[in-house]
């Protein structure tokens, strides 16, 4: 089976499993406790807190474990609004047309609540322009929040720039960094980001671990997504799942390695011009800079249908986001482009393993081509 699925989720790292088997066996204590072992345990949380921290210029305490970016992004909303750190006059958000689905359930429950959203529509390479983020901006913004790396195009937002307007407009501003961290550069001064969301199972760590950085975290007053035992400055109660945390911290220790690696294989560029020797027509969806890990292609004389259909055990292949592959809806991203329902179904995105060889997407071109009219 091939996997081209990687945005979705990547396949556990070696090393990865290897930490989680160890600190399965040696991180069993609860972190809360005040004997050694328990100790052991909140030390060994610290450590990957820290690591975390240096790696987007960060203190420690800024930083709380999560269960993922879905989890990070309700805390991004919801504490910050519904805590008492924003005055309760700003009711109005501003995001994009083209978030991860969670956002807008998010956003939905916040206009349930009474507060007005504005979700800003890219321009025509998938790009979030600073200016129409300017633009949506009022007096009585409470936040804005625009995704890093969009996860079914690859393309990259100008965050330090939108980040740049946030600021002068004294506004607070989340960016969703699911799919961009580690692939992409993130210094959270540079980037000017007030708050930012993680996920280990993005970068060949476990599923059920994330974080969210929050500047001055400790002076805000935020209200708490979980009420519990305090766990996490009170954000987050629930026992720390430490070995998930142990195989976070290894995941962003390795994952770069074999990105890095990866990406000199510049397997893009190979799958095009095979596209192309075969006369396959194809159309590239966010054209400006983005990920050399993911593509969005619409293949308009392709029956992607039949190709999925055909090719299911062979080919993991996905024509939206992994939360919408299943749903008949065409993908809000591809339409937000101003793509028709028919080439968005006719669109593919592939997102590819790091271990993938030519003679994969060989194979694979030929089953598009057998697809083609
Ligand atoms: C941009 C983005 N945000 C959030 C999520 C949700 O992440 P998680 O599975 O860690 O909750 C994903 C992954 O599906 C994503 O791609």
């Amino acid at each position: 089976m091939i996997y081209l699925d990687t945005v979705a989720s990547y396949p556990l790292l070696p090393e990865v499993k290897q930490s989680l088997s160890e600190a399965f066996d040696s991180l069993y204590a609860n972190s809360a406790s005040s004997h050694l072992l328990g100790e052991q345990v909140w030390d060994e949380i610290n450590k990957v807190r820290e690591q975390l921290a240096d790696e987007i210029g960060a203190y420690p305490s800024e930083i709380i474990f999560t269960s993922g970016a879905t989890e990070s992004n309700n805390i991004a909303f919801k504490s910050l609004l519904l805590g008492g750190e924003i005055s309760k006059d700003k009711k109005h958000i501003v995001t994009t047309q083209i978030e991860h689905k969670c956002v807008f359930a998010i956003c939905d429950y916040l206009e349930s609540l009474g507060y007005e959203i504005t979700y800003v529509k890219p321009n025509k390479d998938g790009i979030i322009n600073v200016d129409s983020i300017t633009k949506a901006i009022r007096a009585d913004t409470a936040l804005v929040s625009v995704m890093h790396v969009n996860n079914e195009l690859g393309t990259i937002n100008p965050i330090s720039d939108i980040g740049q307007a946030c600021f002068d407009a004294g506004v607070l501003f989340h960016s969703d960094a699911a799919q961009s961290f580690k692939k992409v550069s993130i210094d959270i001064d540079d980037l000017n980001v007030d708050v930012m969301s993680f996920s280990a199972h993005k970068i060949g760590g476990p599923k059920g671990i994330g974080a969210i950085y929050i500047r001055d975290l400790r002076k805000r007053h935020l209200m708490p997504v979980i009420h519990g035992a305090g766990q996490e400055d009170g954000l987050r109660g629930g026992t720390v799942a430490a070995p998930l945390i142990a195989g976070f911290g290894k995941a962003i220790e390795v994952f770069p390695k074999y990105y890095k690696e990866f990406t000199l294989k510049n397997v893009k560029h190979y799958l095009l011009e095979l596209l192309s020797e075969h006369k396959v027509p194809y159309e590239i969806n966010g054209k400006a800079t983005n990920l050399p890990s993911c593509i969005s292609l619409t293949l308009p004389s392709t029956d992607t249908s039949l190709l999925i259909r055909e090719y299911e055990n062979y080919y993991c292949l996905a024509q939206g986001s992994a939360c919408s592959s299943k749903e008949i809806e065409a993908s809000h991203v591809l339409t937000a482009l101003g793509l028709t329902r028919e080439k968005a179904e006719r669109t593919l995105r592939l997102s590819f393993p790091l271990d993938l060889k030519f003679s994969d997407l060989d194979k694979l071109v030929a089953a598009i081509k057998k697809a083609t009219q």
